[in-house]
C-alpha cells in the first residue's frame, strides 16, 4: 500500500435510521445481532465450529483454527468436498426436483437446472475433465460469458479437485494470457461469443490470441452458442457438448484436505501484475454458506437473484457457492440492466417472484437516472431482502433504491473483498439500518477502525479498516507469491488491512469511504492503477502515465490519466484516441480511462515515485496533505 494521508476528513454525515419491519423480523434466522454478535466473538472457533457441522464432511477436524501468524488453516485433518455439500447434500433430499439455477439469457431465452440436473451435468463435466487427464491440483482457466456452462465448469473442477481460475470474459487477450501463465492452466474453457447490448463478442479469437502464448494449454473447450457452430482445430479444440455428450452422469467426488485449493481468482492490486487470490474447499465452504444464510436469510421458497457475473468474486461466493450450498434457487440473467430497456431487472424480479435482490451502487444509480416510472411498472412486492456490494453505497442511492421497492425491504449493504471470500460487514435483516452505511461486524468477525499503529481511532474519525482475527474463508495465500500475502498482515501490528478508509460512528456503525492505496473501483470492478499505467506506457508514444481515480456519478470512480510524451511526439485527439485503444487491447474495455490529459510533468517523489495522491488533489480542487517529499 502506497501512504495514505494521516487523516481522512469524511464528509458524510447521515443521520436517518431503519428499523426492520415486523414481517422481515418474524421470519428471520438472526432475530437479535447484539446477542448473537456478543457470543460469536466469545469465542469465534466455537462459533465456526457449529457452523461447519451444519454441512457435510467425509472425515471430522482435529482442530477448528491452526492460527500460525499470519497462516491458517481451518477444520485442520478434515476431508469435504465443496461440490458435494452444493449438489449432493441436496439431491438426496426432496430438493433434489427443486430449481437450481434459472438462466435468463440476454435475448430473453431461459434455461432451468434442478439440483438433480445440475448434478447430472456437473458429474458429466467432471467425468469429462478427468477424461483428458485433469487430476487434483491441476488448473483450469475459465474464460466463459455469463451462462450456465460457467457454473458447471465450476463445481466440475471443484469435484474432482482441480483448481479453478475464472476470467472475466471482458479481459483482453494480453490479461488472459498473463492469468493463464501465471497458473498454468492446462486446459481453457470458453465459449464462441458472449452479447452485449445484442452486440456479439467474439471470445474464441480472444482465447486464440492468448493461448498462443500459453505452452501450458493443451485443450481448450468451446461451448458453441451460434449456429453455424465456429470451425475448431481437430489437434487441440473440442466441442463442449461433443465432450460431455457421452459421460457418465456420476462421478465420485475427490476427497479432498479441507485446506485443499479450490480456486485462484486474479484481482488488482497496487503493482502492475494482478495477484492469484487463492481459496480452500473447506474455511470457504463454512464462511460462504454461513453468510449466505444469515444476510439474504435464505429459506428453500426464496428466488436468489444476484446480478454479479462469475467471472468476479461476488459471481463466485453469492451467485454459486454460497447460496448452492444452502440449496437455493439462484437466479442469474446476461446482459446489461438497462437492455433492451432499464426495465429489465424489474420485469425478471416480477416474472419470476424473485425473494432477494443482489445488486450494486452503480447499477442503481444507472437505474435511477432513468427514472421512477420504469420499476413502478413492475409488482415487485415478492421481494423481501435487497443487497449491495461492489463500492459505497452514497446515501441518495439507497434511499431510491430503498423507495421504488417499496420502502420496507431492508437492504443489505454487504463490504467484502475477493481476498476475504466472504461478507465481513454487513448489515442482517433485524438490525437497525442507516442508508450509506455497511453497518457492522458479520457474527464472528472482529472488526476495527484504526490508525497505522494500530489503535483504534475515536468515533467519526477516519482511518483504516482492519480484521483482527482469522475467519473461515479468508484467502490462504498469494498463487506463487507468499511475500504478497503477509504484506497484507503486516502493515499494521496484528491485524488483517484490507486497504479500506472507513470511520465508525457512535453506534459503532461502519461507513466505508473508499481505498487508501492505488485500487480504483469503477463501476465496482477492481482497477489497478499500475496495470493501466503500464498499458499506457506501452505505446510508442508515452514516455510516462500516470492513473486516478475521480468521482463519477454512476460508475462511483472514473479512471483519468496523465499522460507524458517521448519527445518529438504531439498531442493530438488521434493520439488521445489511440491510447484508448491501447488501454482496451491491452486489459479491456473496463480499464481504458475517461480522459487522458497530456502533461509535461508529473508530481514525484525525491526517489522518483509518482504522487498520485497529489495529481488527484490537485485535480479536485483539494489540499494535497502533506508534500515535503514533493521533488517536482
Ligand atoms: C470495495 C468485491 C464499500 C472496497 C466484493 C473493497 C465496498 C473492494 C463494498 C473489494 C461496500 C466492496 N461498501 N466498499 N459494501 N463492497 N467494496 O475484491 O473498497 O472486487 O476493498 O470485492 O471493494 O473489491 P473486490
Amino acid at each position: 500500500m502506497t501512504q495514505p494521508p494521516d487523516k481522512f476528513e469524511s464528509l458524510l454525515h447521515e443521520k436517518r435510521v431503519i428499523h426492520p419491519t415486523a414481517e422481515t423480523k418474524s421470519r428471520t434466522y438472526i432475530k437479535d445481532y447484539e446477542a448473537a454478535y456478543k457470543q460469536s466473538i466469545a469465542d469465534p472457533e466455537a462459533f465456526w465450529d457449529q457452523a461447519a457441522k451444519e454441512l457435510e464432511w467425509f472425515s471430522p477436524w482435529s482442530k477448528v483454527l491452526e492460527w500460525n501468524y499470519p497462516w491458517a488453516k481451518w477444520f485442520v485433518d478434515a476431508t469435504c468436498n465443496i461440490s458435494y455439500n452444493c449438489l449432493d447434500r441436496h439431491v438426496k433430499t426432496w430438493r433434489k426436483n427443486k430449481v437450481a439455477v434459472i438462466w435468463v439469457g440476454e435475448q430473453g431465452e431461459e434455461r432451468i437446472f434442478t439440483y438433480a440436473e445440475l448434478y447430472r451435468q456437473v458429474n458429466r463435466c467432471a467425468n469429462a475433465l478427468k477424461s483428458l487427464g485433469l487430476k487434483k491440483g491441476d488448473r483450469v482457466t475459465i474464460y466463459l460469458p455469463k451462462i450456465p456452462e460457467q457454473i458447471v465448469a465450476m463445481l466440475a473442477c471443484a469435484r474432482i479437485g482441480v483448481i479453478h481460475s475464472v476470467v472475466y470474459s471482458g479481459f483482453s487477450a494480453p490479461a488472459l494470457q498473463s492469468r493463464i501463465q501465471d497458473s498454468e492452466a492446462r486446459l481453457v474453457i470458453t465459449a464462441d461469443v458472449g452479447y452485449d447490448r445484442s452486440k456479439v463478442v467474439n471470445l474464441k479469437i480472444v482465447v486464440d490470441q492468448a493461448v498462443a502464448n500459453c505452452p501450458t494449454v493443451e485443450k481448450v473447450v468451446v461451448v458453441r452458442r451460434q449456429q453455424p457452430g465456429v470451425p475448431l482445430s481437430a489437434s487441440k479444440e473440442i466441442d463442449w457438448y461433443e465432450w460431455l455428450k457421452n459421460q457418465k452422469p456420476t462421478c465420485e467426488p475427490e476427497k479432498l484436505d479441507a485446506e485443499a485449493p479450490l480456486y485462484i481468482l486474479y484481482t488488482s492490486g497496487t503493482t502492475g501484475k494482478p495477484k492469484g487470490v487463492v481459496h480452500v474447499h473447506g474455511g470457504y465452504m463454512v464462511g460462504t454458506y454461513l453468510t449466505a444464510k444469515y444476510v439474504f436469510d435464505l429459506h428453500d421458497d426464496d428466488i436468489y437473484f444476484c446480478v454479479a457475473d462469475p467471472g468476479w468474486v461476488t459471481g463466485h461466493s453469492y451467485i454459486v457457492y454460497g447460496p448452492l450450498l444452502n440449496g437455493a434457487t439462484i437466479l442469474t440473467a446476461e446482459g446489461k440492466p438497462d437492455y433492451p430497456d432499464p426495465g429489465r431487472w424489474w420485469s425478471i424480479i416480477e416474472q419470476y417472484g424473485v425473494t432477494v435482490f443482489y445488486t450494486t451502487p452503480t447499477a442503481i444509480r444507472l437505474l435511477m437516472k432513468y427514472g421512477e416510472d420504469w420499476p413502478k411498472k413492475y409488482d415487485l412486492s415478492s421481494l423481501r431482502v435487497l443487497g449491495s456490494v461492489g463500492e459505497p453505497i452514497n446515501p441518495e442511492a439507497w434511499e431510491w433504491f430503498y423507495h421504488v421497492t417499496g420502502s420496507k425491504y431492508p437492504i443489505m449493504d454487504t463490504w467484502w473483498q475477493t481476498e476475504t471470500g466472504m461478507i465481513l460487514i454487513t448489515p442482517l435483516p433485524s438490525i437497525m439500518l442507516k442508508p450509506g452505511s455497511a453497518t457492522r461486524p458479520f457474527l464472528g468477525i472482529e472488526a476495527d477502525v484504526v490508525d497505522r499503529e494500530g489503535n483504534s481511532v475515536p468515533a467519526n474519525t477516519g482511518g483504516f479498516a482492519v480484521i483482527k482475527k482469522p475467519w473461515p474463508a479468508m484467502m490462504r495465500t498469494i498463487y506463487k507469491d507468499p511475500d504478497r500475502y503477509k504484506s497484507y498482515w503486516n502493515i499494521i501490528p496484528n491485524c488483517y488491512t484490507a486497504g479500506d478508509v472507513c470511520r465508525k460512528d457512535e453506534d459503532g456503525y461502519m461507513w466505508f469511504m473508499g481505498r487508501a492505496d492505488d485500487v480504483i473501483k469503477v463501476a465496482g470492478n477492481r482497477i489497478g492503477t499500475a496495470e493501466v499505467e503500464s498499458a499506457l506506457v506501452s505505446h510508442h508514444s508515452v514516455a510516462e502515465a500516470a492513473v486516478i481515480g475521480v468521482p463519477h456519478k454512476t460508475a462511483g470512480e472514473a479512471i483519468k490519466a496523465f499522460v507524458i510524451l517521448k519527445q518529438g511526439e504531439k498531442q493530438s485527439a488521434e493520439l488521445i484516441k489511440a491510447l484508448m485503444a491501447q488501454v482496451e487491447k491491452e486489459l479491456g474495455k473496463i480499464a481504458v480511462p475517461r480522459a487522458i490529459d497530456i502533461v509535461p510533468s508529473l508530481p514525484k517523489t525525491r526517489s522518483g515515485k509518482i504522487m498520485r495522491r497529489v495529481l488527484k488533489a490537485k485535480e479536485l480542487g483539494q489540499d494535497p496533505g502533506d508534500i515535503s517529499t514533493l521533488e517536482e
